[in-house]
């Protein structure tokens, strides 16, 4: 059956943003540590928002954000100071949009675009307006309002109260496979894109890096939870050849 679509909403960390863009920071901030600091940084950063919003303990992204910035300068016994911290940190807000995220934004855009993102309002609005993405969208929503993070139900539910359309009128976009699957299990049409290419196939012996590891764990090829994407792109650029001219499934 056909759908008509009214909206498509993108996550924002790991999909139109690349998080590994903040390396070259960190690297420059702690010389030979930086692929490292970046995949443990971002790992942790995920599991804070799941632990928070377990406990009830809802802190914004920028908190946490810097949370896990400081466990894993500690545990690398690193210079943590809260400056540096903070410094660092703001890499976040200045992250590198990928190279496919313009051209899907710009070839979508009569359609309604949003981003729903566990970024704080502050983070989203430094991080559109340094990629000029501004006109782009017509929502920025920030989970903050309902202070729990995806893939709670509340979040996504944001944008049926926010948009106005109800979640099977939505094409959902992420990177991120507890998102993909928090977003298909709330009832969205989901599109995944593979950001991590499957190097272990064969390619023996295994060399595992840092940055390999950090797609083992985030890679999402072999998700087993039951809750799969739609469709699978390899890039952005794909989806709007994807649906119709007028948000119509093809
Ligand atoms: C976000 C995280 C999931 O943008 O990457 O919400």
């Amino acid at each position: 059956m056909q759908q008509e679509i009214k909206a498509f909403v993108f996550d924002a960390y790991g999909t139109l943003y690349d998080v590994q863009s903040v390396e070259q920071v960190v690297e420059a901030a702690f010389p030979s540590y930086g692929s490292l600091i970046t995949a443990i940084w971002r790992i942790k950063q995920l599991e804070y928002t799941w632990l928070t919003s377990l406990m009830g303990r809802y802190e914004d992204f920028w908190s946490l954000t810097k949370r896990a910035l400081d466990y894993t300068l500690r545990s690398l016994h690193l210079d943590a100071d809260v400056q540096r911290v903070e410094q660092t940190a703001a890499a976040y807000l200045s992250l590198r949009p990928y190279d496919d995220a313009r051209d899907c934004l710009e070839r979508l855009a009569p359609q309604r675009l949003a981003i729903l993102s566990n970024g704080s309002p502050a983070m989203l609005s430094n991080l559109v307006k340094n990629s000029s993405f501004e006109g782009f969208f017509d929502r920025i929503l920030s989970v903050d309002s309902r202070r729990v993070f995806k893939p709670a139900k509340d979040a996504y539910a944001l944008v049926e109260q926010e948009l106005g359309v109800s979640p099977k009128e939505v094409v959902f976009v992420s990177s991120n496979g507890f998102d993909i699957c928090g977003a298909k299990n709330f009832g969205f049409t989901v599109v995944r894109v593979a950001r991590s290419t499957d190097r272990f196939r064969d390619d023996l012996p295994l060399k595992v890096d840092e940055r390999a590891l950090f797609d083992l764990l985030r890679g999402q090829e072999a998700e087993t939870l039951d809750q799969v994407a739609d469709v699978t792109v390899r890039s952005l650029a794909e989806i709007p050849g994807l649906f119709g001219d007028r948000g119509r499934n093809v």
